[in-house]
């Protein structure tokens, strides 16, 4: 067990940059059987998603393109409250085969807005992957077909995931030590 300092707050180890990389060809491995024949394009969520999307992209065999969007959350002048918008989603992924990557979904909400969006745009098809999964704090159902590892609901840095901004660029993935 390792632990580190990430902007004011001490991690510790939790998921190994060794064991990351086996799963992440896994993951390759099942999209290249999923999607034989055809050429899907990988939009990547930044900026969490960049680590596991460059590890995933070289484990593709099957030819692919990548995109990225940003999802940006503000105070709305309404009750509704938090409002989202979605930055650089292109027409162009009109009867695409799209897999959106991410690198963890936690509530769920940002998951179910960007499929929503996404649809709207009419790909062929839409799939999520995404390194990590919190099951226990998901608050609404999201059909996730390439999961790394589903954890606990504690906080976690590391292979592309920030605290603060911080923490992104650590190999290993590392959980908030209580
Ligand atoms: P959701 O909309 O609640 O599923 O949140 C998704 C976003 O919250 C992710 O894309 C991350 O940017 C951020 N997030 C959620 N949990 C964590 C965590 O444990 N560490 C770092 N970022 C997280
Ligand atoms: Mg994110």
């Amino acid at each position: 067990m390792t632990d580190v300092t990430v902007h004011d707050k001490i991690f510790t180890t939790f998921i190994s940059a060794e064991k990351i990389q086996t799963r992440v060809a896994e993951l390759g491995a099942a999209i290249d059987r999923d999607y034989l024949g055809k050429n899907p394009l990988l939009i990547g969520v930044l900026n969490g998603s960049v680590i596991f999307m460059a590890d995933l992209l070289r484990n593709i065999k099957t030819p692919c393109e990548i995109g990225f969007i940003r999802v940006s959350s503000y105070q709305g002048t309404t009750s509704s409250g938090k409002v989202k918008n979605v930055i650089g989603l292109d027409d162009n992924i009109e009867g695409r085969e799209v897999i959106i990557v991410e690198d963890i979904i936690d509530t769920g909400d940002t998951a179910v807005y960007l499929i929503e969006e996404i649809k709207k745009k009419n790909p062929a098809s839409i799939r999520f992957a995404t390194i990590l999964l919190k099951p226990e704090a998901l608050r609404q159902p999201v059909k996730c077909d390439y999961v790394g590892f589903e954890i606990p609901p504690a906080f976690v840095v590391g292979y592309g995931l920030d605290y603060d901004g911080f923490g992104r660029n650590l190999a290993d993935i590392y959980q908030l030590k209580s």
